[in-house]
């Protein structure tokens, strides 16, 4: 890989190592427990790494599977159970939910303390004010690239493109923390491309393809590209396709001073930071004090 692609993947692998590392220092192993309602096949690809990863960190994974047509009542029971069950460290619902389910009120049932993808109201409520909680996976991954690559990032201009619940918001608290000036951008900000030119740190978290130009990016800056999407591959052959980022990545790569690829880049760091949470979630529960991961 060429100097300035920023190795997720490697990254994620040695974060891996480390919690791995710490598990046998809880007296119960932790646990983590998924829940896939449905049969979409990229839940079921996700589900299934995160399923793999958890065991080989040392870690116990349990998956709990609903039919696509699964009730609200259902789902809330199954959540409700696993709140109940005191070997559960940790709880992820897959998202997104079949279109028949409220997923806020499902969300909202998940135990705080239990929180891995830190995503309820508490969990958000604590990152907001600058408590301790369990933080949301993906930002938590940009933020780690970002100081993998520029270390402390105190006073650094950060643009994020995206103000979703999952990313945008809760990646604009985390690094406020930081110490960052922070800018959130979206679908009716002005002049969105000068806006990105004036990023340090530039987070790509819209969901569309290739949508940020190299003109949109400041020479040297760290562009940190969330989105996953898959587009039509021709070069390839008949009915390929390709996974590829919001930033229009080989242009970019030549203006940015560090870049993440799509994919290799923030994606294997979102599955790392879920078992992070995990460990973390099981070690309060067992009152061990870990070292930092
Ligand atoms: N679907 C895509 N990304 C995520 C994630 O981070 N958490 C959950 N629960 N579902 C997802």
């Amino acid at each position: 890989m060429s100097t300035n692609i920023i190795d997720g993947k490697a990254f994620a692998a040695d974060l891996r190592a480390k919690i791995a590392k710490q598990v046998p220092a809880l007296p119960r192993t932790p646990t983590l427990a998924v829940v896939l309602v449905g049969d979409d096949p990229a839940s079921q690809v996700y589900v299934r790494n995160k399923i793999r990863q958890t065991a080989e960190a040392g870690m116990v994974s349990l998956e709990r599977r609903l039919a696509s047509d699964a009730s609200q009542e259902e789902v809330i029971a199954t959540v409700r159970a696993l709140n109940d069950d005191s070997k559960v460290d940790g709880i992820l619902v897959q998202l997104p939910l079949p279109n028949q389910l409220d997923e806020a009120a499902i969300i909202a049932q998940i135990d705080p303390t239990k929180d891995v993808d830190g995503l309820t109201e508490t969990s958000a409520g604590r990152l907001f004010l600058g408590k301790e909680g369990l933080r949301p996976c993906t930002p938590t991954g940009c933020v780690m690239l970002a100081e993998s690559v520029l270390g402390n990032l105190s006073g650094k201009n950060c643009v994020i493109v995206g103000r979703s619940i999952l990313v945008g918001k809760p990646a604009a608290m985390l690094f406020l923390e930081k110490n960052c000036t922070v800018t959130i951008a979206h679908s009716r900000t002005t002049d969105l491309p000068g806006l990105c030119r004036s990023a340090d740190i530039l987070i790509a978290a819209v969901g569309r393809p290739q949508m940020i130009k190299e003109d949109w990016i400041k020479p040297g800056a760290c562009v940190i590209d969330v989105g996953i999407n898959r587009i039509d591959a021709p070069e390839r052959g008949t009915n390929k396709t390709r996974l590829v980022g919001d930033v229009d990545f080989d242009p970019a790569a030549k203006i940015a001073g560090a870049i993440t690829p799509v994919p290799g880049g923030v994606g294997p760091m979102t599955i790392a930071c879920l078992l992070r949470n995990t460990l973390l979630a099981s070690a309060i529960k067992q009152n061990v004090k870990l070292a930092d991961v």
